[in-house]
């Protein structure tokens, strides 16, 4: 657990750069990494679920580690026993070939084990682990392959523990400031259209880096002549949606969009409030004024649809979405430590098509349904994609929460249509009439 007389002055995320072959370093740092995104959280924070699809930053803490007890530890240590005999049942998520668990909208109300034991829990793991990974080389091919799933799960619920905690953050009234970070500035270029060809593309991962079963077989897919938006829509053009009476014109929504915003009464993204002085937003950095130039977040598929119908053109599909992405990864993820999207500048170089990665995850008009082909993998682990391919929306890139060595050309994150407390922004395609 974290040290009392710690500051934020000695608060510095420790990025994982360890060699691929570097395994017991990654797990390490990976570790360390998810303990200091805890780091500014109060003990009162560590509980906090404010809504049934959130959990406490405590459970995320006990979660990760569950898994690597349950898939490394209890296979491939001899001899192993449980830290705790209810820990499985506690901080199992979704994993029905694993036994029975607590229910996810209660996880809040788990006062016990306290935030002390869970850290006694992480470094007992975390010992286990190690010993494991330098131990005999027997089935190594099985525990490498275990422990770098572990650690790619590890790095998705360290950025549900920034949206989790915003998202609780955000109904406390005092405004609570997770970390102060300068308010950057910048200037959004103007919109370039990027033309990519017809034709069979290939999507799907490739080569011997780790990835999710979801990303594959690598398959091809037809795309048709189409226009890719150089950059992610900002603000000011969301605003500018907004007062053109966006949310109150019926023709720009789907049916199911329509009705969600009528049900939730939606009037401009999560996190947004008019004020005086113009919108206000709550960010990880406390209460701050909307930037116009900032890409636009926190809205749900069926806004980013809306939006697009809109501005007379479409949210891209995922083939489209990937046939562009063959430039190198640059942008601005959890790394740089801000956790709030920022303005393109005008100097990035990455490629043709700015921030495709980091800031904000892209909603893609693709449902989330299996790859030709595909087969999850055996067993429990089976239960870890494969089943959720019904009812949401792939999103593409990387947002400003994603650690930089999770993002990768390839991934296909997912989130039902209506989610709006993800770091999800819109980037725009059209047709080539
Ligand atoms: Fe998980």
């Amino acid at each position: 657990m974290p040290m009392a007389t710690e500051t934020l002055a000695d608060y510095s995320l420790s990025i994982d750069r360890s060699p691929q072959n570097d395994l017991t370093g990654r797990f390490r740092r990976i570790r360390r990494q998810t303990e200091e995104l805890c780091r500014p959280l109060a003990i009162e924070d560590y509980g906090l679920q404010s809504m049934p699809e959130t959990s406490p930053p405590k459970w995320h803490l006990a979660h990760t580690t569950w898994f690597f007890e349950t898939f490394l530890l209890s296979r491939f240590h001899d001899g192993y026993r449980p830290f705790h005999p209810e820990f499985s049942f506690l901080f199992n998520s979704y994993y029905n070939a694993v036994g029975p668990r607590w229910a996810r909208p209660e996880r809040g109300l788990l006062s016990r084990p306290t935030v002390e034991e869970v850290y006694r829990y992480r470094r007992s793991i975390d010992d286990e682990v190690s010993e494991l990974l330098n131990g005999p080389k027997g089935r190594r091919s099985e525990v490498v392959e275990l422990c770098t799933l572990g650690l790619n799960h590890e790095q998705q619920h360290q950025e549900l523990i920034l949206t989790d905690i915003k998202h609780a953050f955000a109904k406390n009234p005092l405004r609570p400031v997770y970390r102060e970070t300068p308010a950057a500035r910048g200037d959004a270029p103007p919109v370039s259209w990027i033309r990519f060809p017809q034709g069979i593309v290939e999507i799907g991962h490739q080569g011997p880096e780790f990835a999710f079963d979801n990303e594959l077989p690598r398959h091809r897919a037809l795309v048709h002549d189409y226009l890719l938006a150089g950059r992610l829509t900002t603000n000011a053009e969301y605003q500018a949606f907004m007062a053109a009476g966006g949310y109150q014109r019926p023709e720009v929504w789907l049916s199911d969009g329509w009705a969600a915003k009528q049900t939730n009464d939606w009037n401009a993204p999560l996190y947004w409030h008019e004020t005086p002085d113009g919108w206000m937003q709550m960010t990880l950095a406390g209460w701050r004024p909307v930037v116009g130039d900032e890409p636009v977040c926190h809205v749900s598929y069926y806004e980013a649809d809306a939006y697009a119908r809109w501005a007379q053109a479409r949210l891209p599909t995922e083939a489209e979405w990937e046939t562009a992405a063959g430039q190198p990864l640059a942008g601005h993820f959890l790394d740089a430590g801000n956790f709030h999207p920022l303005a393109t500048p005008a100097s990035d170089d990455s490629g043709p098509v700015y921030a495709l990665y980091g800031d904000v995850w892209q909603w893609t008009a693709s449902p989330y349904v299996p790859y030709p082909g595909y087969q999850p993998a055996a067993g429990a682990l089976g239960e870890y994609n494969g089943k959720f391919m019904c009812n949401q929306m792939v999103l593409r890139g990387a947002s400003c929460a994603t650690p930089r060595s999770h993002a990768r050309s390839s991934y296909r994150n997912f989130f039902p249509p209506e989610a709006r407390w993800q770091f999800a922004g819109i980037r725009l395609a059209k047709d080539v009439k």
